[in-house]
């Protein structure tokens, strides 16, 4: 046994690293697998969708006019993003110029206007510019919508996750409920729509399957099956360098 995992660890030690980005309609639980594939490979987690929800949480609080082009270049460079690691939960929690945002940037407010501000290009060169830096030494999992298209062409793995509608919206309005008891179905499911709507059919990096991507489907899969599926895949990607 001792041996066993002896040369596990050699094994692992002189595996290189590899970038898995993971995109896909909206909750489809993305950063989930994300999370979790990380964690085990031992990868860094990027969740893309955190950085537009907290550039819009920045631009409804200062009422910034987004057809005014200086004033988005203005706007972005007052804006620091940075992914804090938070003890308590054991996960990394977006700062939006020092101030904690995790929690506020998943309020509906913010749901309802990201996927406008996402279509600026002012703000998709400014996010993508520092999420390939984030990747420059691999060893990263990013989920978003245009991350194997646009920010990591060349990934080893690609994945493209999709679920059923009734299926993302019973998930997210029970995500919702815990904070919202006032959240309708309704609600959920018309921002879902409208959401992958904008993301499909912007002109920048629309939400697109890369040609290369391989597509995951978890509608009928547990948490479980889909994660031990993603790692065999990344697994022989890893094996493959
Ligand atoms: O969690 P959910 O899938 O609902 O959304 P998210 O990942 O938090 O992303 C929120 C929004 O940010 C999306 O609806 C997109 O408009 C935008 N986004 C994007 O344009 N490109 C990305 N790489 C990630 C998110």
């Amino acid at each position: 046994m001792l041996i066993f995992s002896v040369i596990l660890h050699e094994l692992t030690a002189t595996m290189k690293p590899v970038i898995i980005t993971i995109d896909g309609y909206s909750s489809c639980g993305k950063s989930t697998l994300a999370r979790q594939l990380a964690k085990e490979l031992n990868y860094i987690f990027i969740d893309s969708g955190a950085m537009y929800r907290a550039i819009t949480l920045y631009f409804l609080r200062n009422h910034v006019a987004v057809t005014d082009v200086n004033e988005v270049n203005h706007a972005l460079s007052n804006i620091n993003l940075a992914f804090i690691f938070n003890p308590l939960t054991n996960r990394s929690d977006i700062y939006l110029n020092d101030e904690n945002v995790e929690v506020l940037i998943r309020e509906m407010t913010i749901s309802e206007a990201v996927s406008d501000i996402a279509a600026l290009k002012e703000v998709r060169e400014f996010a993508v510019a520092q999420q390939q830096k984030m990747g420059e030494k691999k060893g990263l999992v990013m989920d978003g919508r245009d991350i194997g298209t646009t920010v990591f062409p060349e990934a080893e793995l690609k994945i493209f996750m999709t679920a059923d509608v009734a299926v993302r919206v019973e998930r997210r309005f029970k995500e919702l409920l815990h904070k919202n008891p006032n959240i309708t179905v309704e609600e959920v499911k018309t921002n879902l729509e409208m959401r992958d709507y904008i993301d499909s059919n912007r002109e920048i990096s629309p939400l697109r399957k890369a040609s290369d991507a391989i597509v995951l489907d978890n509608s009928n899969l547990t948490s479980e099956q889909q994660f031990n599926l993603a790692l065999s895949w990344a697994n022989e990607k890893i094996n493959a360098r």
